[in-house]
């Protein structure tokens, strides 16, 4: 993870999650990167300023004039190649969103002319509220970048979505993002994902679904398009949105609907990754009624649903790259070899769930790559630097299916 040269300004904004920027400006200064803090006075009750003084070597500013010295706000959103804000409370997302400025951070966010990197961090309940969700397609509709929110214990008690990315996560985020500018060796090319399960009907209250978040397809989505492709996202029921401005997401529910809206697009595809966990079967019929209770057991006759990947296998034209997902549970290699036959694909990402951190509903995964003349095995790792790597490989692909 290279940040270097790179001079970054970090607001941090009053969520518990401000305890983590110590350690993060320390990641940042050790990737490489010149740092200076700036915080809301509200971060200061969750993480002190001679911390953040300290580790950054720079002094931590949260005024907009300190006394007679007026802290040149202007100045600090010119010097940064990035600003970054983490944590970003729902309070400062709101004001971003609608252009306030009664803070230095807010100050030098509107003065910034820098890249801005957004890690929200806050409850569950408050990043799924309505107007957070305006708030944050406000800001990225203004060019900001947003880093998703972990999954994991709140400070509330509870668990569930809203925890601040971690520190290796944003580094990892910034350093892909300085990797990426100016080098967009998929820009021109259009890039079709799933993700996410589907859910299949069996009468107008009830499906068979699966756990799959959508979170690794969403993940690749995204790195595809910061390589410069434009990206279509077939993304079955999930509950998690997209930031990324190259991603243009079409929503479905069946894989009925998603082999439909993956057929309509394929033939002006150039790259598909099938990361989506489709239902292999559904119900031969969907009651029109909600099924009453009755007997001890109770039969539903299932269908097998077509298969999408196989399906575009079967289409696939010179020059187009497909790839798919793996999930074994046993003889992992030989079974992803073998759906590299016969889905005709150019690669398999295979993950077991015999791995611990891999698999549905984890921020993590465990991978392995399988091209029909190589295979690497990737250690755990964010599902963000997994897409990364899934990304950088199919890049190889299509150079190398252009020098064919
Ligand atoms: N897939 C698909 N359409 C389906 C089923 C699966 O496009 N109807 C895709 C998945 O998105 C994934 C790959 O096929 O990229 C592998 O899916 P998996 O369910 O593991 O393979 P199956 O062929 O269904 O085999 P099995 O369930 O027997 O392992």
């Amino acid at each position: 993870m290279d940040l270097s040269g790179k001079k970054i300004v970090l607001a941090v904004t009053g969520s518990i999650a401000a305890y983590k920027t110590p350690e993060l400006v320390r990641q940042m200064i050790k990737a490489g990167a010149e740092v200076r803090v700036i915080t809301t006075s509200a971060a200061e009750k969750f993480v002190s300023p001679l911390s953040l003084a300290t580790v950054s070597k720079h002094p931590v500013y949260s005024n907009v004039s300190d006394g007679a010295a007026w802290n040149n706000h202007v100045e600090m959103g010119r010097w940064a190649d990035a600003m970054v804000i983490a944590p970003c409370s729902a309070n400062t997302l709101a004001k971003m969103a609608n252009g306030l400025c009664d803070s230095l951070v807010n100050a030098v966010y509107l003065s910034a002319i820098c890249p801005v990197f957004v890690a929200p961090a806050m409850d569950e309940d408050m990043w799924l509220h309505q107007s957070t969700r305006n708030n944050i397609l406000k800001i990225r509709s203004y060019g900001n970048h947003i880093i998703p929110v972990a999954h994991g214990e709140l400070a509330s008690g509870l668990v569930g979505e809203g925890r601040m990315a971690e520190p290796a996560d944003i580094v990892a985020h910034l350093a892909s993002f300085f990797a990426n500018q100016g080098n967009k060796p998929l820009k021109g090319k259009k890039a079709l994902v799933t993700a996410g399960p589907t859910y299949e009907k069996i009468d107008p209250v009830r499906f068979i679904g699966n756990f799959s978040s959508g979170k690794m397809g969403i993940a690749i989505a995204e790195a595809l398009a910061d390589k410069g492709a434009a990206v279509t996202l077939v993304l079955g029921p999930t509950h998690l949105q997209v930031f990324h401005a190259n991603v243009n997401v079409v929503k479905v529910e069946s894989a009925n609907e998603m082999y439909d809206a993956c057929m309509s697009v394929f033939g002006e595809t150039d790259v598909a990754v099938l990361a989506a966990a489709v239902a292999d079967y559904r119900p031969d019929q969907v009651a029109d009624q909600k099924i009453k209770k009755q007997g001890d057991t109770l039969d539903i006759r299932l269908t097998k649903n077509k298969d999408i990947l196989a399906s575009l296998g079967g289409s696939k034209k010179a020059g187009q790259v497909l790839v798919g997902f793996a999930l074994e549970t046993t003889n992992e290699l030989e079974n992803a070899k073998g759906k590299l036959d016969a889905k005709n694909a150019d690669m398999i990402v295979l993950n077991s769930l015999k791995d611990e951190g891999a698999g549905f509903g984890h921020d993590t995964n465990k991978i392995t790559l399988v091209s029909r003349n190589n295979q690497q095995a990737l250690p755990l790792q964010s599902k963000q630097e997994a897409a990364a790597a899934i990304v950088n490989y199919i890049v190889e692909l299509q150079h190398a299916e252009k020098t064919v």
